[in-house]
């Protein structure tokens, strides 16, 4: 309540300062907001959300003047930030937040990439190489501790965004959760359950909320736990999965919960077609994902699932690699078609975003489970809302290639035998650092070419 006030007391006091006039793209109002409000001609004062009214080019949306009753709820937002006309309030569902908007640069990234292509010596391989610095991948939140980046972000995509006049879409991975990687070693994280894990990771998602409501001109994309749920279909037999089921499940709902609230368009993460997309998986599968989306209350802002993040599946096959054993399900797309009408069936008709960054080559495993650092992988297909599916909202770069899965060095407490399979490229630094020699491959055997 205390914000529907504060919101009906600058309406009050609309009348006496609306002689000044916003620029296009410039702020127009929202709670705690003192300057103008109205637009310079051609543009018009839209409401985003509570805190944040934007001057957008075009003839005013009709009018939303808070007549009607507020949102009794905290974790009901009827506005989408960045979109350009205000969502009734029964919109069961956002649009595609890709659609009208340029997936902003993270330049903390450009720079590592720059620093790899000094390194290389190669004249043709190099050209290729600066190239890859202008697709835009997701940047990982993996420890509380890089979270006020976000707000560094943020805040240049909405500098960008105000000086270029093209909306910036930020994509972000939410990746923290206690107990984090229960079936495999490599990205265990920060957190554990015995210590406090679940409000430690709530006061991370906090802490990604306050970041995010001080930009609400900025529209945010992000998956969400890679890894978690699938693992709670497939993996409960591994002692510290089962142990963390409770914790994962209270922990994405807190997730989707709260950063529904601020607007944030959410991917939950789905695995991929060699992992949830065996026949076996996909019922099981389905139940999960759509009972979780549910008892959070349908949030309208959890547009849908991401698949085959980090992994090297392609998004269409030409024939089934002989690793994937006969499961119909062969490639992404066919895990999709596949998983989309369950989840429709049980009341979640979700969307999806597929990750290709590492796809361009195919028939390099030995098995389909081989994730870690596959030898002779290419960069794929560039991110675009061209998918061919309209269950397809965009094909995506979530891993930053180049950033190593995991270690080969057996003594490190991370060492996950994964990463020392034959199929795994050799001399890998530990998972998240970069991995010079297997950028340079990605590069060199990237399809489609840079
Ligand atoms: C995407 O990831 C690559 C690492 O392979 C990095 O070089 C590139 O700069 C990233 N792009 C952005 C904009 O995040
Ligand atoms: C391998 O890991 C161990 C244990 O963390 C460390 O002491 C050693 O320096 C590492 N070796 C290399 C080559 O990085």
């Amino acid at each position: 309540m205390f914000k529907y006030s504060a919101l009906l007391a600058l309406v009050a006091l609309m009348p006496a300062i609306a002689n000044a006039q916003s620029p296009l793209y410039g702020q127009c109002g929202g709670i705690g907001w003192s300057g103008a409000t109205t637009c310079v001609s051609g543009s018009s004062c839209q409401k985003l959300n509570d805190y944040y009214s934007q001057c957008l080019p075009g003839a005013a949306a009709p009018t939303s003047a808070p007549t009607s009753a507020p949102p009794t709820s905290p974790t009901v937002t009827p506005t989408a930030p960045g979109s350009s006309v205000p969502l009734p309030s029964t919109t069961p569902t956002a649009g595609n937040p890709f659609v009208g908007y340029e997936a902003f640069l993270s330049p903390y990234y450009q720079d590592e990439v720059t620093a790899a292509v000094s390194a290389i010596s190669d004249p043709t391989l190099k050209a290729k190489a600066a190239k890859v610095a202008s697709v835009p991948n997701f940047t990982w939140f993996d420890v509380i501790a890089k979270v006020p980046t976000l707000g560094d972000y943020l805040s240049a995509a909405s500098a960008k965004q105000a000086s270029t006049g093209t909306k910036q879409l930020v994509q972000i991975v939410v990746y923290d959760l206690p107990d984090r990687d229960c079936a495999a070693l490599a990205s265990n994280g920060e957190f554990s359950i015995a210590n406090n894990g679940l409000n430690n990771y709530k006061g991370y998602i906090d802490q990604i909320v306050a970041q995010v409501k001080k930009f609400p001109d900025v529209r945010i994309v992000a998956v969400i736990e890679p890894d978690s749920l699938a693992n709670l279909v497939t993996n409960l037999n591994v002692q510290k999965c089962s142990g963390a089921q409770t914790a994962y499940k209270q922990g994405v709902t807190y997730a989707m919960q709260q950063l529904n609230a601020v607007g944030v368009y959410m991917y939950l993460d789905a695995g991929h077609a060699g992992w949830l997309g065996w026949p076996a998986n996909l019922t099981p599968a389905a139940q999960l994902f759509a009972q979780l989306y549910k008892d959070a209350g349908s949030p309208q802002f959890v547009r849908g699932l991401a698949t085959n993040v980090a992994n090297f599946n392609a998004l269409r096959a030409s024939s089934p690699d002989p690793i994937t054993q006969g499961n119909q399900n062969y490639d992404e797309i066919h895990y999709i078609e596949a998983l989309a009408p369950a989840l429709s069936s049980q009341g979640f008709p979700a969307s999806f975003i597929v990750d290709q960054g590492r796809s361009g080559v195919q028939n390099i495993r030995q098995q389909w489970g081989d994730w870690c650092n596959v030898k002779g992988a290419g960069f794929g297909m560039r991110p675009t809302t061209n998918t061919g599916s309209s269950l397809i909202d965009a094909v995506v770069w979530v891993k930053p290639g180049g950033e190593c899965d995991g270690t080969t060095n057996t003594s490190s407490p991370r060492y996950d035998a994964h990463c020392g399979l034959s199929d795994a490229a050799p001399n890998a630094p530990e998972a998240g650092t970069w991995f010079q020699s297997y950028f340079e491959t990605l590069v060199s055997a990237a399809n489609p070419a840079f």
